[in-house]
């Protein structure tokens, strides 16, 4: 079943309570529930990882070169405004990638709207609230499926 890895950021752990008018009041079990439960409708295997910590989001991104992982989906917060860091580690591993943004960070302060993903990523998504995530996975899912070289028949 193809797995997506779905990398969290930075105070995303707090949504629910955080800024609410910002990014809504869903936790983050809630959206991941509602990402498990179309993954077993859709048929993919969603793994979910959470840190506030840059050197673990790298160290994540870095394992999916060897856990089967065939894209990822990424909300990363902060570090998406400053972390080249993680822009390498994503760069290292190869792997599709999806940047996606609970809020319209174009609406927001000028400092969110430099992105050090956004041009190595396959598509981006922002500003709709927790539909980025399944948007966002829709797009993923549609991109290996159209955009993976094929291997030859036999
Ligand atoms: C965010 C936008 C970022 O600018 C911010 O630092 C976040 C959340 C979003 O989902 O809208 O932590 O990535």
């Amino acid at each position: 079943m193809t797995r997506i890895l779905i990398l969290q950021g930075p105070n995303l752990n707090r949504l629910g309570t955080r800024e609410p008018d910002q990014y809504g009041r869903k936790t983050l079990e809630e959206i991941h529930g509602e990402i498990e439960r179309m993954g077993e409708r859709d048929g993919f295997s969603p793994v979910f990882f959470q840190s506030n910590h840059e050197g673990d989001l790298v160290d994540r991104i870095h394992l999916t070169s060897q856990d089967g992982t065939a894209g990822i989906v990424a909300n990363l917060g902060a570090y998406t405004h400053t972390s080249v860091a993680i822009r390498d580690a994503f760069l290292s591993v190869g792997l599709p990638l999806v940047e996606v943004h609970l809020s319209n960070v174009y609406r927001r302060e000028s400092f969110r709207h430099k992105s050090l993903i956004s041009d190595i990523a396959v598509g981006v998504i922002g500003g709709l609230g927790p539909a980025v995530y399944r948007l966002g996975i829709l797009g993923l899912l549609d991109w290996l499926e159209n955009r993976t070289p094929k291997s030859p028949p036999p």
